[in-house]
């Protein structure tokens, strides 16, 4: 590719958005195929080696993910010391900071050297978000149980008990549904972070600054939010009229780049529906689904393409299976990594400076006033 051409487009073969046509790819494999049927750990290994693996390769990933899932002491200590009050996400950002200074070969950049960071990180991720929601609440964190998978053993770790095979089902489905999405803000944030050569923890510490954002991965949380205050309201369609009137966005619908319905939020709809018959708690997935009905014969919502997107069905699915609402972008986070990673280790393989071309929109030829003059 020319050099003209490589400034003005960014490559990936990770994962592709179609947002007209309403589809995702994942390193060539459709999520309609892929969704409902790969586990994430597959995910991880396909996004990380252009590849399905097979069953030994699995089983390998599977074994090295498990040795690397412990905490260091030293930064269970240093959580410790977090105020109780703060939001899991600043934790989890502040926390993998703290995990990047502990490595005395944090800047080692090798593809090989990355590749390690990468598993550590997408191991380690779960255990931090436990052992937080475990320390705020007073608890000592659980260790993680060897012979869990990956959304087992998370669910294992926040309360130490054998987990609900549904919810372990459903929590697994939305890691593999959310695991990498094309340029999404906060892959874009890593991929910048790494271009200038810096090491893969400030690559993803970026990336998770930028997904704690409301317009990215804290919407789930704000939908979760959304569904208690119109319960409370106790009459959804009232509630819906009221927050229009007002003004307010509808969260977990409307996308940049979806203009029909994310294909994601189709396979996480019939999945919190089943959850929620399963677990006997189907209140917010009828608010959910009574809210998105409202939306769509709404002339606003029909006229500028605004449908469910991955979010607004997440948020049913994390809170059915007992996640508190201010986890859900931590939970996001423990999904993302695997693209996160994938692109990270993408852009080391060939790597070059990100820098958009400027559209200067500001002043020309001012004339400088001394000081004391102006
Ligand atoms: C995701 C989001 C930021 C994309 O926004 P965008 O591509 O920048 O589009 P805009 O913010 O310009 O919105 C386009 C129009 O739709 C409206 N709109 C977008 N999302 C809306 C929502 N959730 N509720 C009500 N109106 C919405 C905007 O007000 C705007 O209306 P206008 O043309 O009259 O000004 C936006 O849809 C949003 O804020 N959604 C809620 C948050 C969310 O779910 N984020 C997660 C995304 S995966």
């Amino acid at each position: 590719m020319s050099e003209t051409k490589k400034e003005e487009l960014m490559t990936t073969s990770s994962s592709f958005v179609d947002g007209t046509k309403g589809e995702l790819i994942y390193r060539g494999y459709d999520i309609r195929d892929i969704g409902p049927n790969a586990t994430f750990e597959e995910i991880i290994y396909l996004l990380w080696n252009d590849k399905l693996p097979n069953a030994h390769e699995l089983s390998l990933l599977k074994v090295a993910l498990e040795s690397k899932r412990a905490l260091p002491d030293l930064l269970l200590n240093v959580m410790r010391g977090f105020p109780w009050d703060a939001h899991p996400m600043a934790v989890l950002r502040t926390a993998t900071s703290a995990l990047g200074l502990l490595d005395r070969n944090a800047d080692n950049i090798t593809i090989d050297g990355a590749r390690e960071k990468a598993l550590l990180l997408t191991a380690v991720i779960p255990t931090m978000v436990a052992a937080w929601e475990r320390l705020r609440n007073g608890h000592d964190p659980i260790a993680p149980r060897a012979g869990l998978g990956h959304a087992a053993n998370f669910l294992y770790m926040l309360n130490g008990e054998e987990p609900n095979p549904d919810a372990v089902a459903a929590l697994d489905s939305y890691l593999v549904l959310l695991a990498d999405h094309g340029f999404n803000a906060s892959t874009f944030s890593a991929r910048v972070t790494t271009s200038t050569g810096a090491d893969v923890y400030s690559a993803i510490v970026s990336a998770m600054g930028t997904l704690k954002g409301p317009a990215h991965g804290g919407a789930t949380q704000r939908a979760m939010e959304q569904f208690i205050d119109a319960a409370q309201h106790g009459d959804v369609a009232q509630w819906f009229t009221e927050a229009r009137a007002a003004g307010k966005r509808i969260m977990g619908i409307g996308h940049r780049i979806y203009k029909v319905e994310d294909p994601r939020a189709r396979i996480l709809r019939p999945l919190a529906e089943k959850l929620a018959n399963s677990s006997g708690t189907s209140e917010w997935f009828g608010i959910a689904r009574d809210i998105e009905g409202l939306a769509r014969q709404d002339e606003y919502f029909i006229e500028r393409d605004l449908y469910a997107n991955v979010d607004y069905y997440s948020a049913v699915v994390l809170y059915t299976i007992g996640l508190p609402v201010d986890q859900f972008t931590c939970t996001f986070a423990m999904s993302r990594i695997a693209g996160w990673c994938s692109q990270v280790l993408e852009q080391l393989a060939d790597n070059r400076l990100i820098r958009p071309k400027e559209g200067y929109v500001g002043k020309r030829d001012q004339v400088f006033v001394p000081l004391a003059e102006r």
